[in-house]
């Protein structure tokens, strides 16, 4: 079991009180954490809002590596470099990154480099296209899904890049998989 969440709620917010939740999970037989390391607050915050609005304060979850080594705990909030990944893997197990996979894909692919030791695996982008490509045809009748959200990764492959905009409204312009593989 990996317990999620994120270093405390509202007023619930001291090294204390996640201390003792952490020592009853463990008790539970718990030992793996990924801690989002922004408190919530539910009040008056949106569920965006409160990706960002409250602080990041990633020497709470190190201080909790301190104190519980035996916990595995992976971070998770804001990082979006591979100077932050170096610097969070100095003081904890590992790094969970959200929007800035999201957001930047192919950036994944420099970590997976960078950390991974089976660089066999790598793909170039256009064998990742090729398959990108197959998955949606894998799934092309999965209807649980609408066919934006099935290549919005795909659309996301190039950003940062000078032709991003172009992939972007290219893959956004195709009304199914016909049309993708086709561009
Ligand atoms: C679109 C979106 C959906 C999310 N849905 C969930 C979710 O269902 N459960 C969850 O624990 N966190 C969810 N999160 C929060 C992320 O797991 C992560 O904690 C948060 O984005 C902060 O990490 P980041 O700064 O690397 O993005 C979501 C985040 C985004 C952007």
């Amino acid at each position: 079991m990996t317990i999620k969440c994120r270093l405390g709620v509202d007023e619930f917010d001291s090294d204390n009180y996640f201390s003792i939740f952490m020592a009853a999970m463990h008790e539970a037989g718990c030992l793996d954490w990924v801690i989002h390391a922004r408190i919530a607050l539910l009040e008056g915050l949106s569920t965006k809002e409160n990706r960002e609005v409250p602080p990041l304060q990633y020497s709470r979850v190190w201080k909790l590596k301190e104190l519980f080594p035996y916990a595995r705990i992976t971070i998770n909030g804001g990082i979006d470099t591979a100077e932050l990944v170096a610097t969070q893997l100095q003081k904890v197990d590992g790094v969970m990154l959200g929007r800035w996979a999201i957001t930047f894909p192919w950036d994944m692919r420099m970590l997976q480099e960078q950390y991974f030791s089976d660089n066999q695996s790598l793909l170039t982008r256009d064998e990742l296209i090729e398959k990108y490509l197959a998955f949606l045809h894998k799934h092309h009748d999965d209807r649980d899904f609408a066919f934006s959200y099935k290549i919005r990764h795909l659309s996301a492959l190039f950003s940062g890049e000078s032709h991003a905009r172009r992939w972007r409204s290219m893959i956004a312009n195709s009304q199914n998989i016909e049309d993708v593989v086709v561009a």
